[in-house]
């Protein structure tokens, strides 16, 4: 049973969209975050397309055009002054034409590239438009394995909590500890005065998580010096996995193209991080963990970040089948899924942002992997799971146990993947 029928669940969706849309980019939400979002203006794409392929192109355009002479692409994009967001354009101080923070985010932009453009109805305009792009995904795939893995390891490290996309996971809890706070300037958060309190990180780590932008600012935000710089160096097994997959993506546009020293290259970039790879399996636990690379062991935290590494088919089948199994244990103890933390962890929270409750998108990309796996069942639960949770409105996220929608509303990617998940089922009947 879906909250909605297909035709309705659409046309909210699409409302959602259309209000947030500042004309040639989309705020997540109105207040809470006012500005353009890395990987949410990149997933948001997957769902203009059925509505404005134009558009959609548009949204990646915008964010490409504030990429980083050196191949970076920021996880912020200030295009208008709003104080209603902390940290602002001020305490980055990046220095960038247009405001910028001065960190990444999930590189999702090549898979969805690539998706826009086999999908595209309008096949001319794809083709030109993701010939033009595809080099700004290339160059940040080059820049993560220059600035993020100096040592060539095959796989990048996060150097804030923030890059992950999942902010305050109980992943990071443990590498954060270590970071300190002393000279973190007095600032004051805006996020508790738009969602409660309960729902959002504590100040320890909001602490922490200035400590480190204070440090990068410090270095003039040159990517040279922060890696080694940082306290905080994790490598992500859902992040290196979205990385991967991007790179795959990109090379098969690349070839597709005619560009074969792009496709050669990020072919090989790809096939390096997948041999690295296994560092990052747990026997022990069933799943990926992340690794600190600054004490060079696993991170004992079982988080949905674990499972996406089959959005780029890692692992044996039997690997694969071993995540799906947990998948359905974890959806097995909520009524909804995927849950971001395991319920069965006393660290778990239902409501608390990313320690807890489910994420329509980490669904999508979760069930495409299970889907590539050939694991279709699995994948089709978890959709099904979105569009039930939709009943709680088109929420930031959800509590798994009960279903309620929580921390923002009319939420822009929310909306993106509904309008995407209803033309999935429509071509699927
Ligand atoms: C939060 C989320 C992050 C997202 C951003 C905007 O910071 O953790 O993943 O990109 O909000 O929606």
């Amino acid at each position: 049973m879906t909250a909605f029928d297909d035709h309705t669940a659409f046309a909210r969706a699409a409302t959602v969209l259309s209000e947030n849309d500042r004309g040639s980019y989309t705020v997540p939400t109105k207040g809470l975050y006012p500005f353009q979002w890395n990987w949410d203006s990149c997933l948001t794409a997957l769902g203009q397309r059925h509505i404005d392929e134009g558009r959609a192109w548009t949204e990646i355009e915008t964010l490409a055009a504030h990429q980083w002479p050196d191949g970076m692409i920021p996880h912020i994009v200030f295009h208008v002054y709003d104080d209603g967001y902390f940290p602002g354009p001020d305490v980055w101080n990046t220095g960038r034409p247009t405001p910028t923070s001065g960190i990444t985010q999930p590189p999702v932009m090549g898979f969805v590239l690539r998706r826009l453009y086999e999908e595209a109805k309008d096949k001319v305009l794809a083709e030109e438009k993701a010939r033009a792009l595809i080099g700004a995904a290339d160059s940040w795939h080059r820049w993560f394995y220059a600035a993020r893995d100096p040592q060539g390891t095959g796989l990048v490290a996060i150097l804030h909590p923030w890059e992950s996309g999942r902010d305050n996971s109980v992943d990071w809890d443990e590498a954060l500890a270590r970071v300190p706070t002393d000279g973190v300037e007095p600032y004051q958060r805006r996020d508790t005065s738009h969602v409660d309190p309960s729902q959002r990180p504590h100040k320890a780590e909001y602490d922490r998580y200035l400590w480190l932008v204070q440090r990068f600012r410090g270095l003039g935000w040159d990517n040279a010096k922060l890696h080694d710089a940082s306290p905080f160096q994790v490598v992500d097994p859902g992040f290196n996995a979205i990385l991967i997959r991007s790179d795959e993506d990109i090379a098969a546009l690349g070839e597709a193209f005619g560009m074969t020293g792009l496709a050669a290259a990020a072919r090989a970039r790809a096939a390096k991080a997948r041999a690295a790879f296994d560092r990052l399996w747990s026997e022990e636990h069933g799943q990926y963990l992340c690794l600190d690379r600054t004490t060079d062991t696993l991170i004992e935290s079982r988080t949905v970040g674990g499972f996406l590494p089959l959005f780029a088919g890692l692992g044996t089948p039997e690997r694969q089948r071993a995540l799906a199994a947990r998948i359905a244990e974890w959806r097995g103890r909520t009524r909804f899924g995927i849950a971001s933390h395991d319920p069965a962890d006393p660290r778990f929270e239902p409501k608390r942002y990313w320690r807890g409750p489910a994420w329509l998108i980490v669904n999508y990309l979760v069930a495409d992997g299970l889907a590539r796996c050939g694991l279709a069942e699995a994948a089709d639960a978890v959709h099904e799971d979105s569009l039930r949770l939709i009943a709680g409105g088109f929420a930031e996220y959800y509590d798994p146990v009960t279903g309620e929608g929580l921390g923002g509303g009319n939420f822009t990617w929310t909306a993106a993947m509904v309008a995407e998940l209803v033309r999935k089922r429509a071509k699927a009947a």
